[in-house]
């Protein structure tokens, strides 16, 4: 019977220990972000909320074209946690992601969001990958007024596949959501992964991987 005791005793600690240990709603009503605050803390210290202003909790300027100038045709303006202090411990945030014609947002993950994104001005194509070993290619042709959902954590993009500039708001289930870009975190990681491990990973010839090695 004592020992019996003992082991709920043991059970009930553990499982309050991780209760108190681990939270996933803000323990507060909001947590603003002190970017001066040299504390680490898996997010970003709150400033005195006295001292919160409404600017806190705003962004300006989500109506503005992005440059699509660019080898990919297309711009991302985030408005996470480092542009709208007042998202922090919220887990939220959004883009604006604009296409030039036949421009892509290249194959990337959010390694800490799933992504919900609304086509403005289509169409635009967008796709996800399963994972291993299925690998399916999840795709759709979007329209204006579209809603499509990428799940945390597959490998996503999207192609503006008409004649005009297309026009997407996304948002995401993180305050820092966090994009690894495929051919950059491959082919253009600091400092470059060995041509002969590439190579032999892409089945290619080692001239191909410098090759694309040099452009990213
Ligand atoms: C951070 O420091 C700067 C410069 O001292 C100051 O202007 C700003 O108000 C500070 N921000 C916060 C949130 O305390
Ligand atoms: C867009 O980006 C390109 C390339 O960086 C630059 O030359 C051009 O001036 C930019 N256009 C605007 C309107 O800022």
């Amino acid at each position: 019977m004592a020992k019996h005791f003992t082991l709920l005793s043991l059970l009930a600690l553990t499982c309050c220990n991780i209760a108190f240990a681990f939270e996933t709603k803000p323990l507060q009503d909001f947590c603003v972000a002190d970017p001066n605050s040299s504390a680490r803390v898996n997010g970003l210290v709150c400033k005195n909320p006295m001292l919160a202003q409404a600017n806190d909790f705003s962004f300006s300027g989500l109506h503005v074209a992005g440059n699509t100038s660019n080898p990919f045709g297309s711009r991302v303006t985030p408005v996470t946690v480092a542009q709208l202090p007042g998202l922090n411990t919220l887990g939220i945030s959004m883009a604006r992601i604009d296409y030039a014609p036949w421009g892509i947002n290249p194959p990337h993950t959010h390694p800490r969001a799933s992504e919900i994104l609304t086509v403005l001005e289509g169409p635009l194509l967008v796709g996800f990958v399963t994972s291993n070993p299925e690998n399916r290619l999840i795709t759709k042709v979007l329209q204006k007024g579209d809603v499509f959902v990428f799940p945390v954590g597959l490998i996503h993009f999207q192609r503006n596949v008409g004649y005009g500039n297309a026009v997407a708001i996304a948002a995401l289930s993180s305050q820092t959501p966090g994009v690894i870009t495929i051919a950059n975190a491959v082919f253009g990681s600091n400092a470059p992964i060995a041509s002969e491990v590439l190579a032999k990973a892409f089945q290619v010839d080692k001239n191909i991987v410098d090759q694309l090695q040099s452009k990213f």
